[in-house]
Parts: structure tokens; C-alpha cells; sequence
């Protein structure tokens, strides 16, 4: 029986797309069932209901500094849709321990530096000014910790010398796009074996 897959979003939903083109391949162990997010303008919705998955955003803003009452609202459409996985794509928003808790094992997320350096925002400026040599990405377990969790994947890139954040940004992005659908290959038939690209 192929995994339920429920993936989160807040922008263009880059990454959202790369795994929903992987998991159209035959034999994949998983299937998407829902991209949700907390912005109803965010592209990547659009893109996920030009793929034929199910679509609901739950704008976290009539909410304010409520995240229970917001994370209340949007368990409402992943619940319905019964995810055995959760992922995290460029969702912007910190979850509630509560929340978390509610998927442990089950919700992973992608960060755009190589943890654990530079957990949080304005990663790949805080790479560049600290003069490192490798820039990347890690895929890890969500725990109630920001950006903690066991890492599960991790792919490097340079920094190049006249790298600017963006330029950097774009480089990484490629790599990311390769590591997430690699690593829910390994994490939907229960194998937590880190991937190294
Ligand atoms: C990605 O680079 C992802 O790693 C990052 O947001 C971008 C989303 O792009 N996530 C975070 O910063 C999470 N703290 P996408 O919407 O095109 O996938």
C-alpha cells in the first residue's frame, strides 16, 4: 500500500513540484493527497491543482499571534485527508509543539543550509558572510525544536566568490529539488538511512 502524502507550502512550491513529479513514477512508494497552505495567494496551490491534487489554504493572518486557533483550522484538511506523511516545502510558518507532536516521526521538512549551521532565516546571506567554502541543504525529522530533528538527508554546493544570497539561493534550490524526492523514496518505506549528495 503506497503512503498518503500531505505536503505544505507558503511560496511557489518548487520543491512541492519535484516531489509530485517523483512520486508519479511507477512503483513509488508514496502518493500526494493534499497540498495545503497558510497563504491563498502562494503559486505553488496552483501548480499542485494543475497536478491534480487537492488543494486548501487556511490563511494564517485573521489569526494573529493565535497559532493554536490557525493550526486548528488547517488540521481540518489534513486530517480529512489522512496523511501517513507530512512535509514541510517552504512552509513559513513555526508549528506548535502540540502540533508536531501530533505527526513525530511522520513530518519532515527541507532547510536551505546545512544543518545544524544556520537553522532559521537568511541562511544562505549568513553562509556567504561567514566566508564558508560549501553551502547546501538538509532534510530532516520536524521536532518541536526549530530546524532540529534528525537530519535525513543533506546535499552541498560551493559558494563561489562573487556569490550574492540569491545566486546562491538558486544553486542550492537545484540540489534540493533532488534531495527531497530522494529522500521520501527512503522515508516512505521506513528507512531512515541519511542520503549524502
Ligand atoms: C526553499 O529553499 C526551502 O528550503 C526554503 O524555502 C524555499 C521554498 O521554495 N524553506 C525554508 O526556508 C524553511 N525555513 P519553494 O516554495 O520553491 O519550494
Amino acid at each position: 500500500m503506497t503512503k498518503r502524502v500531505a505536503i505544505l507550502i507558503s511560496g511557489g512550491g518548487s520543491n512541492m513540484l519535484a516531489l509530485l513529479r517523483d512520486m508519479e513514477a511507477a512503483g513509488h512508494p508514496a502518493r500526494p493527497v493534499l497540498v495545503a497552505s497558510n497563504d491563498p495567494a502562494a503559486g505553488g496551490l496552483a501548480k499542485a491543482a494543475g497536478q491534480g491534487v487537492p488543494v486548501a489554504a487556511v490563511d494564517h493572518r485573521p489569526y494573529g499571534r493565535d497559532r493554536a486557533a490557525f493550526e486548528a483550522a488547517l488540521l481540518d484538511p489534513i486530517l480529512a485527508a489522512k496523511p501517513d506523511i507530512l512535509l514541510l516545502a517552504g512552509f513559513m510558518r513555526v508549528l506548535t509543539p502540540a502540533f508536531v507532536t501530533r505527526f513525530a516521526g511522520r513530518m519532515l521538512n527541507i532547510h536551505p543550509s546545512l544543518l545544524p549551521k544556520y537553522p532559521g532565516l537568511h541562511t544562505h546571506q549568513r553562509a556567504i558572510a561567514a566566508g564558508d567554502a560549501e553551502a547546501g541543504c538538509t532534510v530532516h525529522e520536524v521536532t518541536p525544536v526549530l530546524d532540529d530533528g534528525p537530519i535525513l538527508g543533506q546535499a552541498r554546493v560551493p559558494v563561489l566568490p562573487d556569490d550574492t544570497p540569491d545566486t546562491l539561493a538558486a544553486r542550492v534550490l537545484v540540489q534540493e529539488h533532488r534531495l527531497y524526492p530522494a529522500v521520501l523514496r527512503r522515508f516512505a518505506v521506513g528507512d531512515r538511512t541519511p542520503i549524502f549528495l
